[in-house]
């Protein structure tokens, strides 16, 4: 109960502005994990990782992931219900092409944003909050690899 108390207490102002802290979460993402900003090409032809970053599509990626940390929030009594869900989106990422593993980065880059916006709010017990949170999207997703 004090982790859901954590997660939507801080997703509050952050939830608000979806893009702008997304992009945060992307861009480390990319400096991290430069070569993850191949699987976009395909459907964004950019030169630089800036370019890319600026990308319509790009940003339409952006904003669906941050929607998807938003159902996780406002379903925090209630995970299991966004099981199928999220079993066919890892599905969708096997087959563009990304890698379970990579989800740590991932992880990484999403405290690394809530660090950026919550400042002195951003505490371990939150921290921990949040990964447990993100775990079980993560651990929903990767069924998406199981054969
Ligand atoms: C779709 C890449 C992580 C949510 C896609 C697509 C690509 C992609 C290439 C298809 C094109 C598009 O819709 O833009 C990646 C990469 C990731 C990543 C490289 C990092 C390793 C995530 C995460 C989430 C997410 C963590 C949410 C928790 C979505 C959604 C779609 C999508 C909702 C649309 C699926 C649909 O069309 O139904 N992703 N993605 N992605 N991604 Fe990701």
């Amino acid at each position: 109960e004090k982790d859901k108390e954590l997660i939507r207490g801080s997703w509050e102002s952050l939830g608000k502005n979806k893009v702008p802290h997304g992009m945060i979460m992307f861009s480390r993402l990319f400096e991290l994990e430069p070569a993850l900003l191949g699987l976009f090409h395909h459907n964004t032809n950019c030169g630089s990782t800036q370019d890319c970053l600026a990308s319509p599509e790009f940003l339409d990626h952006v904003t669906k992931v941050m929607l998807v940390v938003d159902a996780a929030v406002n379903h925090l009594d209630d995970l299991l219900s966004l099981e199928d869900f999220l079993l066919n989106l890892g599905r969708k990422h096997q087959a563009v092409g990304v890698d379970t593993q990579s989800f740590a980065v991932v992880g990484e880059s999403l405290l690394y944003m809530l660090q950026c916006a919550l400042g002195p709010s951003y505490t371990a017990p939150l921290r921990q909050a949040w990964l447990n949170m993100y775990g079980v999207v993560v651990a929903a997703m990767s069924r998406g690899w199981a054969k």
